[in-house]
């Protein structure tokens, strides 16, 4: 009995013991493998006689089956200490600043278009896009631009040659073409904006016949002027960062608005400067409108019905504004002394809470 008492504690003992798998394992076997103490010790039950074994043989299948739940007890400790150690060597701080970063930087324009995204983000637009190279219906005559309008004739088009029935793709001259694709496939409520590459046949301190603009377009059965100029104020005044921004709409003409409108920004010029906001004078920064009843016509939406707002801004020329860049062919230039001196560290990421351009 003794001894049975003593090999129970031993065995427990090196199975609580064990400090790591292989030792576990190494006092399982001792205790329960083939050869094991306990194993042994149940083989000898053979050799005793009837009243031995009657008390023999239940306190050995009671020591196996402690065994046996000692070694999975110790194998979940040992597991979660192991996992326990794993989480304390891998462990990340993720409270901890990212470290800025020293090397590349965002180019102006794509940083103003992150800047345009989360301003109107947050009134609600999603981002739309569409191709570079149009075709004739989408870029002028769905927007209400006919053959022989002059208006294509101001666009400076750049043509691919004639195909075999004598029509001709171009590269976009203006964002507007994914008005007509986006209403061809969504129905209203719409509220899109839509920034790209756009291109024409000019190029001077203040055209390169690849630049940037952003679209947008509201189309529901309430929307109105009072929204249009409200959306603009709003964005106006978000991107350029100026308290009390002055801005004025101004009667214009588009073939595919009605009315039109271009918005000016108050500014002045003290000398080579520029300050946005302030002083009498007036800079141009977009074209909007109330979308054409024809260019609804043409996507099958009914103008009894439907109505909305449409503008156009040029993204190059507003982040010339608002950094105060002199030279826009310097954006396509590749000189990586502009791009340090121009450029945005790329963690700043705009957001309206967090500030756009700091
Ligand atoms: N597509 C015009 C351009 O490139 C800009 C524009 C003006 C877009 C008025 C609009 C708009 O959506 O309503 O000159």
């Amino acid at each position: 009995m003794d001894d049975l008492d003593a090999l129970e504690s031993e065995l427990t003992a090196a199975v609580r013991e064990a400090g790591d798998m292989a030792a576990l394992e190494a006092a399982r076997v001792g205790a329960l493998g083939k050869k094991g103490r306990l194993t042994r010790a149940m083989r000898e039950l053979g050799a005793m006689t009837a009243d031995e074994r009657r008390t023999v043989a239940p306190r050995l299948n009671r020591l196996k089956q402690h065994l046996n739940e000692a070694v999975a007890a110790r194998k979940r400790e040992l597991e979660a200490a192991r996992l326990e150690a794993r989480l304390a060597v891998e462990r990340v701080d993720v409270t901890l600043p990212a470290r800025p970063e020293t090397e590349g930087r965002i180019h102006p324009v794509s940083q103003v278009t992150d800047e345009l995204v989360a301003i109107f983000a947050d009134m609600g637009f999603t981002v739309a896009e569409g191709p570079d190279i149009e075709d004739d219906f989408h870029n002028f005559t769905a927007l209400n631009i006919p053959p022989e309008h002059p208006a294509r004739q101001m666009h400076d088009t750049f043509y691919f040659p004639e195909k075999a029935d004598g029509s001709r793709m171009l590269l976009r001259t203006h964002t507007s073409p994914v008005q007509i694709r986006y209403m061809k496939t969504a129905r209203p409520p719409i509220r899109i904006i839509v920034p790209g590459r756009t291109y024409r046949c000019d190029s001077d301190q203040t055209h390169t016949p690849m630049f940037h603009q952003v679209e947008g377009l509201v189309i529901d059965e309430t929307t109105h002027m009072g929204h249009l100029k409200g959306c603009l104020e709003e964005f106006a005044r978000a991107f350029f960062e100026v308290d009390g921004l002055r801005m004025r709409f101004r009667p214009s003409h588009f073939p595919f608005t009605e009315p039109s409108a271009e918005v000016d920004i108050g500014c002045t010029h003290a000398g080579d400067e520029l300050r946005i906001g302030e002083g009498d004078d007036w800079l141009e920064i977009l074209g909007c409108g109330m979308v054409h009843p024809r260019v609804l016509e043409c996507v099958g939406l009914d103008p009894e019905r439907y109505q909305g707002f449409a503008f156009g801004v040029g993204i190059d020329r507003i982040a010339m504004l608002k950094y105060g860049i002199p030279d826009l062919r310097a954006f396509f230039d590749a000189d990586l002394r502009w791009l340090r001196h121009y450029g945005f560290v790329p963690l700043d990421v705009p957001t309206l809470a967090g500030g756009l351009s700091q």
